[in-house]
Order: C-alpha cells, then structure tokens, then sequence
C-alpha cells in the first residue's frame, strides 16, 4: 500500500462517516490507501467505526480502551501502519481532505510536508480569538527554543504527511497532542515543504483541546529540548557559569579562613578551581555528546583556560569602557559578563570542543514554502 492516513477520534460520531467520503472523493481512482481510526472515544463512535469498515474496504480502526492522548494515539497509528507514505488529519473536517492528492506529489520530493496555516494562501480561521493567541504563543516558543523548527511556519499542525524513513527506527513518546513537534525534533530527514490551506471551521461536535494539554505542551517542549543537545548547550552554559560564581565566593571564603594566603592568591587560586569545576561541568553536560575520547579532557583544559581569561579580559573591558563613558559600572560589568558569556561559549563550541570532521560537520536542514513562485526560504545550519 502507497498510503495510510491516520485519524485520530474522540467522540466523532458525527464526523467519521464525512470524512471517510470525503477523503475517497477527493483521492484519485487506483490510489492505493488505507484510512486507519485510532479510536478513544467513551460515545457510540465505534460502532459507526464498525459500520463503515464494513462498507468500506479503505477503512480500518481500532479502540483504545484507556485514553492515552492524542499524540500517542497518532504514535499507534503510525506502528499499525506499513505504508511508504503516512499522513496525519484529525476527523472533524477542520483539516480539508481535498489537499491530500497534492501532499502525496509533494511526498515524492520532500520527507516531511506540512500543510501549513501560516504562510500566504494559509489561514486559521477555524479559530477563535483567544485560540489564534494561544497557539501564536506556543509556535513562537517552539521556534525559539529548538533550532531545528526555526523556519517551519505551523510547526504544532495537526495535518502533516510523512515518509515513513523519517520514523523508522525512532522511538515516538509524544506527551499530550503534538505529535508532528515530536517527529520534527527527533525524525531522520534533510526536506520539509509546506503548502498553505485554511482551517476549517468546526462544524460537528467540540474541540478538546484544553488547559491541561497547554500544560503538557510546556512539558513536551521541556522533554524534547532536553534530548538536543545542541539546543541545550547555551543554557547549560550559562547555568553552569552561575554555579561556577558561588563556587568561586565559597573557595574564596574558605582560603581566607585558612589563613594561608594573602587576598590577591586565595581570589587566584578561588578563580582557578572555579574554572576547573566549570571545565569539568561543560564537558559533561553541555558538549556531553563531543567528550568522547578519555585523553582529550586533558587537550582541552588549556584551550579553555584562555578562553575563560579572555572573557575576563572582556568583562574588564566592558566595565572600563562604560565608566569612561561616564556610565555605571555595575551596569557595565554586566554588560560585560554577558558579552564574555557569548565569546566564550562561541569560542568553545567552534574551538575548544570542536570534533575533527567529518563527525562534527554540520548537517543542512532545508524549508521550502509553496505559493505562487515557490521558493527555497532558508536554510538552517543544524
Ligand atoms: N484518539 C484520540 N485520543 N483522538 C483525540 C484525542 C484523544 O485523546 N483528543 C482529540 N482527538 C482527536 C479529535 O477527535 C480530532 O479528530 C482531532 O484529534 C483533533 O481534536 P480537536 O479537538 O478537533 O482539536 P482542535 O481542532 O482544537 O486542534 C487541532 O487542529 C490544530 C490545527 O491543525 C489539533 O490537531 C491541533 O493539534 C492542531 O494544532
Ligand atoms: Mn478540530
């Protein structure tokens, strides 16, 4: 079989039947397809399911008898499946079956094809005012936080079709109701293409989307930001340096109660062991996944040394350029840890925990967007 199209359903009783025509009217004869519902529902919704599958030789479904969410529902489904392509759509007909012949040409080009709400010739009408925010609010911090989706306009779409490589070999485990956000951050892929359409309006039965799944939603970020390491790496970072300034004022405290060393040497040597406790640090958390080899801590340590005298160096700087301005110093000194933070971390991620090619070398993510003229909107060094 060519494809599956997986339809998640909650209480859709008025609805499967619509869509299951509806998809077959649009889908060109001889296609070879399978409509596949994963069904969670506590209404009658099965035994219309039941019906259907026995009319129409497209359909296929099976229950769940503890719901377990949307996402994970849209996992099931695709492990039911075997088809070269995958699409997913929900069953309320707010996502246009009509699009399906052109998401599976494009299926032939690109990995992954998004239909997309949010780029020229797109529009979310199907939601209202407070929703239209909400979901603004969550596509925004999704493409902030993992650079991977940065240039993918409808990223939390619940339309999308796949090809099944993408998932192969991938374990999905989505929390709440973005399935596609799981796939995009941990699926095998070099092309997504995205292609405008309009969210239909709701006419059957109610939306369940609620607090709660707003809620899980923060979590999913969380969890997948967690697992990429590159997205992680700057926060860690910086963390790690935050940690670092208490260490430094405790070893500090200690020298000087030990009554061994003048002030200038306890500070110096407080300094250093910070260093080596945030060297220590870095490696293994923020470039956890480039220590590899047991010798290269030692290589490393002294290339990081100069990049964290540097970026005193800088701090200082700043702080004398802004009293020479006629500024605060304070003010100054924070510009200037701030303007060391980034050297440093620019530093360490292109020097000093640099691997040797090829193993290091940047993979191409590329984003098309369709319209009138398509074009190749950017690419994204990963
Ligand atoms: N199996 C299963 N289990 N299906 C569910 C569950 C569940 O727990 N919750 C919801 N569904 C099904 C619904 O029956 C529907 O077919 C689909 O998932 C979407 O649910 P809606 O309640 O209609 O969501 P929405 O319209 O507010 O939002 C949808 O569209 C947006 C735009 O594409 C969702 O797909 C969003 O994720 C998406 O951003
Ligand atoms: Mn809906």
């Amino acid at each position: 079989m060519e494809l599956s199209i997986v339809i998640p359903t909650y209480n859709e009783r008025d609805n499967v039947v619509a869509i299951a025509s509806r998809i077959q009217a649009s889908l060109p004869a001889g296609t070879g397809y399978e409509i596949l519902f994963v069904d969670d529902s506590s209404d009658d919704t099965p035994e219309i399911l039941k019906q259907l599958d026995k009319k129409d030789s497209h359909v296929r479904w099976f229950h769940r008898s503890n719901r377990r969410g949307l996402a994970q529902a849209v996992a099931e489904g695709i492990e039911a499946s075997d088809s070269e392509y995958i699409i997913v759509m929900d069953a309320d007909l707010q996502h246009p079956p009509e699009i399906l012949p052109l998401i599976v040409e494009r299926l032939r080009q690109y990995d992954v094809v998004i239909p997309s709400r949010f780029i020229p010739g797109g529009s979310d009408g199907g939601l209202n005012g407070w929703r239209k925010l909400v979901s603004w609010v969550a596509r925004k911090l999704a493409n902030l936080a993992i650079r991977r989706l940065r240039d993918i306009s409808d990223a939390t779409s619940g339309y999308f079709g796949l090809r099944r490589a993408v998932v192969d070999h991938i374990r999905l485990e989505p929390v709440g109701w973005k399935i596609l956000l799981e796939i995009l951050v941990k699926g095998k892929y070099r092309t997504v293409h995205e292609l405008p359409y309009s969210f239909a309006v709701r006419d059957q039965g109610v939306s369940k989307m609620c607090l709660r799944e707003q809620w899980n939603y923060l979590r999913h970020v969380a969890r997948l930001l967690w697992t990429s390491p590159q997205d992680m790496r700057f926060i860690l970072f910086c963390l790690i340096g935050a940690i670092g300034v208490v260490v430094n004022m405790k070893l500090l405290n200690f020298f000087i109660n030990l009554g061994l060393w003048g002030d200038l040497q306890a500070s110096c040597m407080a300094s250093f062991l910070a260093m080596v406790h945030n060297f220590l640090l870095n490696n293994w958390l923020t470039w956890r996944d480039r220590s590899l080899a047991p010798g290269s801590l030692i290589k490393r340590f002294p290339p990081y040394l100069m990049v964290s005298c540097l970026g005193i160096l800088v701090t200082g700087l700043t702080a004398k350029g802004f009293t020479l301005l006629g500024w605060d110093i304070y003010a100054g000194q924070f510009a200037g840890i701030v303007a060391a933070a980034c050297w440093s971390f620019t530093l360490n991620n292109r020097w000093v925990w640099l691997l040797p090619a090829p193993s290091c070398e940047p993979a191409k993510l590329v984003v098309t967007q369709e319209s009138v003229l398509e074009k190749v909107i950017d690419e994204t060094v990963l």
